[in-house]
Protein backbone atom coordinates (compact mmCIF):
# COMPACT_ATOMS: atom_id res chain seq x y z
CA UNK A 1 0.00 0.00 0.00
CA UNK A 2 1.69 3.36 -0.76
CA UNK A 3 2.34 5.19 1.86
CA UNK A 4 0.93 8.78 1.68
CA UNK A 5 3.38 11.75 2.14
CA UNK A 6 1.89 14.26 4.30
CA UNK A 7 4.34 16.99 3.62
CA UNK A 8 3.19 19.74 6.12
CA UNK A 9 4.75 22.84 5.30
CA UNK A 10 7.17 22.71 8.23
CA UNK A 11 8.78 19.26 7.11
CA UNK A 12 8.91 21.48 3.47
CA UNK A 13 10.56 24.55 4.76
CA UNK A 14 13.13 22.18 6.60
CA UNK A 15 13.35 20.30 3.29
CA UNK A 16 13.83 23.27 1.17
CA UNK A 17 16.75 24.74 3.72
CA UNK A 18 18.47 21.72 3.30
CA UNK A 19 19.01 23.13 -0.46
CA UNK A 20 19.72 26.23 -0.05
CA UNK A 21 23.35 26.09 2.04
CA UNK A 22 23.59 29.95 3.12
CA UNK A 23 20.52 29.86 4.96
CA UNK A 24 20.48 29.74 8.65
CA UNK A 25 17.02 29.19 9.43
CA UNK A 26 15.80 32.53 9.62
CA UNK A 27 13.51 32.22 6.60
CA UNK A 28 12.14 29.39 7.42
CA UNK A 29 11.12 30.54 11.08
CA UNK A 30 9.86 33.64 9.60
CA UNK A 31 7.42 31.38 7.18
CA UNK A 32 6.61 29.14 9.85
CA UNK A 33 5.36 32.06 11.85
CA UNK A 34 3.36 33.58 9.29
CA UNK A 35 1.50 30.02 8.98
CA UNK A 36 0.79 30.03 12.60
CA UNK A 37 -0.98 33.23 12.16
CA UNK A 38 -2.39 32.53 8.76
CA UNK A 39 -4.45 30.13 11.01
CA UNK A 40 -5.70 32.34 13.83
CA UNK A 41 -7.17 34.31 10.94
CA UNK A 42 -8.72 31.58 9.63
CA UNK A 43 -10.14 30.38 12.63
CA UNK A 44 -11.83 34.00 12.89
CA UNK A 45 -12.36 34.36 9.45
CA UNK A 46 -14.51 31.48 10.03
CA UNK A 47 -16.23 32.57 12.53
CA UNK A 48 -16.80 36.53 11.34
CA UNK A 49 -20.04 35.46 10.04
CA UNK A 50 -21.19 35.06 13.61
CA UNK A 51 -19.05 36.53 15.89
CA UNK A 52 -19.13 40.37 16.91
CA UNK A 53 -16.14 41.02 14.39
CA UNK A 54 -18.26 41.78 11.74
CA UNK A 55 -18.86 45.16 10.96
CA UNK A 56 -16.37 48.54 10.46
CA UNK A 57 -14.25 49.10 13.28
CA UNK A 58 -15.45 52.77 12.76
CA UNK A 59 -11.95 54.58 12.37
CA UNK A 60 -10.14 54.90 9.34
CA UNK A 61 -6.67 53.44 8.18
CA UNK A 62 -4.33 55.75 6.41
CA UNK A 63 -5.95 55.75 3.42
CA UNK A 64 -9.13 57.34 4.29
CA UNK A 65 -10.71 53.85 3.90
CA UNK A 66 -13.43 52.52 7.02
CA UNK A 67 -11.11 49.62 8.82
CA UNK A 68 -13.29 46.66 9.41
CA UNK A 69 -12.68 44.59 12.64
CA UNK A 70 -10.93 41.87 11.15
CA UNK A 71 -8.59 44.09 9.31
CA UNK A 72 -7.29 45.07 13.25
CA UNK A 73 -7.54 41.49 14.55
CA UNK A 74 -5.65 40.35 11.62
CA UNK A 75 -3.13 43.08 11.78
CA UNK A 76 -2.55 42.64 15.45
CA UNK A 77 -2.29 38.78 15.05
CA UNK A 78 0.98 39.07 12.34
CA UNK A 79 2.51 41.91 14.24
CA UNK A 80 2.68 39.35 17.64
CA UNK A 81 3.69 36.36 15.66
CA UNK A 82 6.23 37.82 14.53
CA UNK A 83 7.64 40.94 16.78
CA UNK A 84 9.01 38.60 19.13
CA UNK A 85 11.60 35.92 16.80
CA UNK A 86 14.26 37.86 16.97
CA UNK A 87 14.23 37.13 13.03
CA UNK A 88 13.51 41.17 12.12
CA UNK A 89 14.96 44.27 11.33
CA UNK A 90 11.25 46.22 11.18
CA UNK A 91 7.84 45.47 9.83
CA UNK A 92 5.46 47.74 7.72
CA UNK A 93 1.89 47.11 7.47
CA UNK A 94 -1.29 48.59 5.42
CA UNK A 95 -2.74 49.72 8.32
CA UNK A 96 0.19 51.49 9.75
CA UNK A 97 1.22 54.78 8.73
CA UNK A 98 5.27 54.53 9.59
CA UNK A 99 7.34 51.19 9.59
CA UNK A 100 7.11 49.17 12.30
CA UNK A 101 9.90 49.42 15.30
CA UNK A 102 10.46 45.93 17.01
CA UNK A 103 10.07 46.77 20.91
CA UNK A 104 13.24 47.25 22.37
CA UNK A 105 12.27 44.45 24.83
CA UNK A 106 12.89 41.93 22.28
CA UNK A 107 15.95 41.11 20.25
CA UNK A 108 16.07 42.01 16.69
CA UNK A 109 16.96 40.41 12.67
CA UNK A 110 18.60 40.77 9.38
CA UNK A 111 14.68 40.62 7.51
CA UNK A 112 11.66 42.44 7.09
CA UNK A 113 8.53 41.73 6.30
CA UNK A 114 5.46 44.22 4.86
CA UNK A 115 2.05 43.00 4.96
CA UNK A 116 -1.42 43.47 3.78
CA UNK A 117 -3.22 41.73 6.87
CA UNK A 118 -6.58 41.35 5.34
CA UNK A 119 -6.95 41.92 1.78
CA UNK A 120 -10.30 42.14 0.30
CA UNK A 121 -12.18 43.72 3.74
CA UNK A 122 -15.55 45.26 1.08
CA UNK A 123 -15.57 41.56 1.18
CA UNK A 124 -15.91 40.42 4.91
CA UNK A 125 -19.44 40.79 5.69
CA UNK A 126 -20.71 39.27 2.38
CA UNK A 127 -18.78 35.63 3.26
CA UNK A 128 -16.60 36.45 0.06
CA UNK A 129 -12.81 35.06 0.15
CA UNK A 130 -10.40 37.42 1.31
CA UNK A 131 -7.10 37.35 2.33
CA UNK A 132 -3.19 38.42 3.45
CA UNK A 133 -0.31 39.09 1.73
CA UNK A 134 3.28 39.34 2.68
CA UNK A 135 6.46 40.01 1.12
CA UNK A 136 10.16 39.53 2.90
CA UNK A 137 13.28 41.70 2.30
CA UNK A 138 16.40 41.25 3.98
CA UNK A 139 17.74 44.33 5.62
CA UNK A 140 19.97 46.96 4.57
CA UNK A 141 20.33 49.76 6.94
CA UNK A 142 23.16 49.56 8.93
CA UNK A 143 21.27 50.35 12.17
CA UNK A 144 20.32 47.33 14.66
CA UNK A 145 16.51 48.04 14.74
CA UNK A 146 15.59 48.48 10.98
CA UNK A 147 15.04 52.01 9.04
CA UNK A 148 12.52 52.94 6.70
CA UNK A 149 15.23 52.49 3.71
CA UNK A 150 14.86 48.22 4.81
CA UNK A 151 11.02 48.75 3.61
CA UNK A 152 11.63 50.86 0.22
CA UNK A 153 13.37 48.27 -1.93
CA UNK A 154 12.84 46.92 -5.31
CA UNK A 155 10.47 44.01 -5.63
CA UNK A 156 13.36 42.21 -7.30
CA UNK A 157 15.14 42.43 -3.73
CA UNK A 158 12.52 40.23 -1.95
CA UNK A 159 13.99 37.06 -0.62
CA UNK A 160 10.39 35.55 -0.14
CA UNK A 161 6.75 36.51 -0.86
CA UNK A 162 3.15 34.85 -0.96
CA UNK A 163 -0.48 35.13 0.32
CA UNK A 164 -3.21 33.13 2.56
CA UNK A 165 -6.53 33.09 0.62
CA UNK A 166 -9.25 32.39 3.25
CA UNK A 167 -11.88 30.69 0.71
CA UNK A 168 -13.68 27.62 0.87
CA UNK A 169 -10.50 26.24 1.96
CA UNK A 170 -7.77 28.08 3.54
CA UNK A 171 -4.51 27.90 1.29
CA UNK A 172 -0.96 29.23 2.07
CA UNK A 173 0.77 30.40 -1.40
CA UNK A 174 4.58 31.18 -0.95
CA UNK A 175 7.68 31.28 -3.12
CA UNK A 176 11.43 31.83 -2.14
CA UNK A 177 12.91 32.56 -5.66
CA UNK A 178 12.87 28.48 -5.99
CA UNK A 179 9.30 27.94 -8.06
CA UNK A 180 5.83 28.79 -6.05
CA UNK A 181 4.08 26.18 -3.78
CA UNK A 182 0.62 25.89 -2.43
CA UNK A 183 -0.15 24.54 0.83
CA UNK A 184 -3.98 23.98 1.90
CA UNK A 185 -5.18 23.90 5.92
CA UNK A 186 -6.61 20.38 7.36
CA UNK A 187 -8.77 22.13 9.67
CA UNK A 188 -8.99 18.29 11.33
CA UNK A 189 -4.57 18.50 11.53
CA UNK A 190 -4.21 22.04 11.84
CA UNK A 191 -1.36 22.11 9.69
CA UNK A 192 -0.87 23.23 6.17
CA UNK A 193 -0.62 20.61 3.50
CA UNK A 194 1.72 20.40 0.32
CA UNK A 195 -1.16 20.15 -1.98
CA UNK A 196 0.01 22.22 -5.12
CA UNK A 197 3.60 21.98 -5.69
CA UNK A 198 5.38 24.05 -8.10
CA UNK A 199 2.17 25.77 -9.49
CA UNK A 200 3.33 27.32 -12.80
CA UNK A 201 0.61 29.29 -14.50
CA UNK A 202 -0.85 27.31 -16.92
CA UNK A 203 0.29 27.09 -20.86
CA UNK A 204 -1.89 27.80 -22.84
CA UNK A 205 -3.49 30.28 -20.54
CA UNK A 206 -7.40 30.39 -19.99
CA UNK A 207 -8.53 33.56 -21.96
CA UNK A 208 -9.62 35.10 -18.38
CA UNK A 209 -10.07 38.86 -18.07
CA UNK A 210 -10.64 40.18 -14.32
CA UNK A 211 -11.29 43.99 -13.92
CA UNK A 212 -14.00 45.88 -12.48
CA UNK A 213 -15.87 47.62 -15.41
CA UNK A 214 -17.94 49.78 -13.44
CA UNK A 215 -15.00 52.36 -14.50
CA UNK A 216 -14.54 52.05 -17.99
CA UNK A 217 -15.69 55.54 -18.37
CA UNK A 218 -12.85 56.28 -16.27
CA UNK A 219 -10.03 54.44 -18.25
CA UNK A 220 -7.61 55.71 -20.70
CA UNK A 221 -8.13 54.63 -24.26
CA UNK A 222 -5.88 51.88 -24.79
CA UNK A 223 -7.34 50.58 -21.78
CA UNK A 224 -10.95 50.84 -23.30
CA UNK A 225 -9.46 49.09 -26.72
CA UNK A 226 -7.95 46.71 -24.89
CA UNK A 227 -11.23 45.47 -23.09
CA UNK A 228 -13.62 45.98 -26.15
CA UNK A 229 -10.87 43.57 -27.86
CA UNK A 230 -11.20 41.02 -25.34
CA UNK A 231 -14.99 41.74 -25.70
CA UNK A 232 -14.61 40.86 -29.50
CA UNK A 233 -16.52 44.13 -29.93
CA UNK A 234 -16.08 45.39 -34.00
CA UNK A 235 -16.04 41.61 -34.38
CA UNK A 236 -12.00 41.61 -34.01
CA UNK A 237 -10.68 38.99 -31.25
CA UNK A 238 -12.95 38.24 -27.85
CA UNK A 239 -13.13 34.71 -26.73
CA UNK A 240 -12.65 35.92 -22.89
CA UNK A 241 -14.38 35.38 -20.63
CA UNK A 242 -14.48 38.00 -17.62
CA UNK A 243 -14.80 37.15 -13.60
CA UNK A 244 -13.69 39.51 -10.79
CA UNK A 245 -14.66 38.67 -6.74
CA UNK A 246 -13.29 41.36 -5.80
CA UNK A 247 -10.26 40.41 -3.58
CA UNK A 248 -7.01 40.90 -5.31
CA UNK A 249 -6.00 37.40 -3.68
CA UNK A 250 -8.84 35.60 -4.91
CA UNK A 251 -8.72 37.25 -8.23
CA UNK A 252 -4.94 36.35 -8.49
CA UNK A 253 -4.86 32.94 -7.33
CA UNK A 254 -7.49 32.09 -9.89
CA UNK A 255 -5.22 33.75 -12.60
CA UNK A 256 -2.37 31.89 -11.25
CA UNK A 257 -4.63 28.43 -11.12
CA UNK A 258 -6.45 29.18 -14.81
CA UNK A 259 -4.24 31.58 -16.76
CA UNK A 260 -5.85 35.14 -17.69
CA UNK A 261 -4.69 38.28 -16.91
CA UNK A 262 -6.09 40.68 -13.39
CA UNK A 263 -6.12 44.62 -14.14
CA UNK A 264 -6.34 47.31 -12.12
CA UNK A 265 -5.91 49.98 -14.12
CA UNK A 266 -4.71 53.86 -12.89
CA UNK A 267 -7.69 56.37 -14.39
CA UNK A 268 -8.78 59.32 -13.64
CA UNK A 269 -10.07 59.29 -10.21
CA UNK A 270 -7.11 57.14 -8.95
CA UNK A 271 -4.77 58.50 -11.30
CA UNK A 272 -1.54 56.20 -9.51
CA UNK A 273 -4.10 52.91 -10.08
CA UNK A 274 -5.91 52.08 -6.03
CA UNK A 275 -3.27 48.79 -5.39
CA UNK A 276 -0.21 49.31 -2.78
CA UNK A 277 3.06 48.90 -4.38
CA UNK A 278 4.81 47.21 -1.43
CA UNK A 279 1.71 45.07 -0.15
CA UNK A 280 -0.08 44.23 -2.94
CA UNK A 281 1.67 44.51 -6.37
CA UNK A 282 5.00 43.71 -5.34
CA UNK A 283 4.68 40.75 -3.27
CA UNK A 284 2.35 38.59 -5.94
CA UNK A 285 4.83 40.00 -8.68
CA UNK A 286 7.32 37.73 -7.25
CA UNK A 287 4.68 34.71 -7.09
CA UNK A 288 3.30 35.97 -10.85
CA UNK A 289 7.29 35.49 -11.91
CA UNK A 290 8.02 32.67 -10.30
CA UNK A 291 5.18 30.55 -11.47
CA UNK A 292 5.98 31.99 -15.17
CA UNK A 293 4.06 35.01 -15.34
CA UNK A 294 4.51 38.29 -15.19
CA UNK A 295 3.53 42.03 -13.45
CA UNK A 296 3.41 45.56 -15.04
CA UNK A 297 2.18 48.95 -14.11
CA UNK A 298 1.91 49.03 -18.05
CA UNK A 299 4.99 50.36 -18.55
CA UNK A 300 7.77 48.92 -15.98
CA UNK A 301 7.76 45.57 -14.42
CA UNK A 302 6.39 45.80 -11.28
CA UNK A 303 9.55 44.20 -10.19
CA UNK A 304 11.27 46.98 -10.47
CA UNK A 305 9.66 50.09 -9.66
CA UNK A 306 11.11 51.76 -7.18
CA UNK A 307 9.27 52.65 -4.14
CA UNK A 308 9.44 56.05 -2.53
CA UNK A 309 6.86 55.66 0.17
CA UNK A 310 5.71 53.05 2.32
CA UNK A 311 1.89 53.50 0.83
CA UNK A 312 2.74 53.92 -2.76
CA UNK A 313 -0.09 52.93 -4.93
CA UNK A 314 0.45 51.39 -8.47
CA UNK A 315 -1.75 50.69 -11.74
CA UNK A 316 -1.47 46.42 -11.75
CA UNK A 317 -1.30 44.07 -15.01
CA UNK A 318 -0.96 40.42 -13.27
CA UNK A 319 -0.58 37.06 -14.49
CA UNK A 320 -0.11 35.20 -17.97
CA UNK A 321 2.77 36.70 -19.62
CA UNK A 322 1.14 37.37 -22.91
CA UNK A 323 -1.70 39.12 -21.66
CA UNK A 324 0.10 40.99 -19.42
CA UNK A 325 2.76 41.95 -22.80
CA UNK A 326 -0.51 42.09 -24.40
CA UNK A 327 -2.00 45.30 -22.35
CA UNK A 328 1.23 46.99 -22.45
CA UNK A 329 1.20 47.50 -26.21
CA UNK A 330 -2.31 48.54 -26.03
CA UNK A 331 -1.42 51.28 -23.19
CA UNK A 332 1.98 52.57 -25.21
CA UNK A 333 -0.16 54.77 -26.92
CA UNK A 334 -1.57 56.44 -24.19
CA UNK A 335 -0.20 59.71 -23.35
CA UNK A 336 2.56 59.19 -20.48
CA UNK A 337 1.30 59.49 -17.25
P1 LIG B 1 -7.82 45.94 0.84
O1 LIG B 1 -9.03 45.27 1.41
O2 LIG B 1 -6.54 45.41 1.41
O3 LIG B 1 -7.92 47.44 0.88
O4 LIG B 1 -7.74 45.54 -0.71
C1 LIG B 1 -8.85 45.75 -1.51
C2 LIG B 1 -8.41 45.83 -2.93
C3 LIG B 1 -8.16 44.48 -3.58
O5 LIG B 1 -8.32 43.40 -2.71
C4 LIG B 1 -9.19 44.40 -4.69
O6 LIG B 1 -8.62 43.89 -5.86
C5 LIG B 1 -9.58 45.85 -4.88
O7 LIG B 1 -9.43 46.49 -3.64
C6 LIG B 1 -11.01 45.98 -5.33
O8 LIG B 1 -11.20 47.36 -5.60
P2 LIG B 1 -12.58 47.86 -6.24
O9 LIG B 1 -13.63 47.62 -5.19
O10 LIG B 1 -12.35 49.31 -6.55
O11 LIG B 1 -12.83 47.05 -7.48
MN1 LIG C 1 -5.40 44.65 -0.17
MN1 LIG D 1 -5.98 45.30 3.41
Amino acid sequence: MSQSHVHTISRFLIDQERLNRESRGALTDILQEIALAAKVISREVNKAGLAEILGAAGDENVHGEEVQKLDVFADRVIYRALDHTGRLACMASEEHEGFIPIPDKFPTGDYVVLFDPLDGSSNIDVNVSIGTIFSIHRKISGGERGALEDCLQTGRRQVAAGYVLYGSSTMMVYTTGSGVHGFTLDPSLGEFILSHPDMRFPTPPMKVYSINEAYFSRWSEGQRRMVAYMKGEEGVGGGFSSRYIGSLVADFHRTLLRGGVFMYPRDTKSPEGKLRLLYEAAPLAFVAEQAGGRASDGRTDIMDVVPCDLHQRTPLYIGSREFVDMAEEYLREDPAP
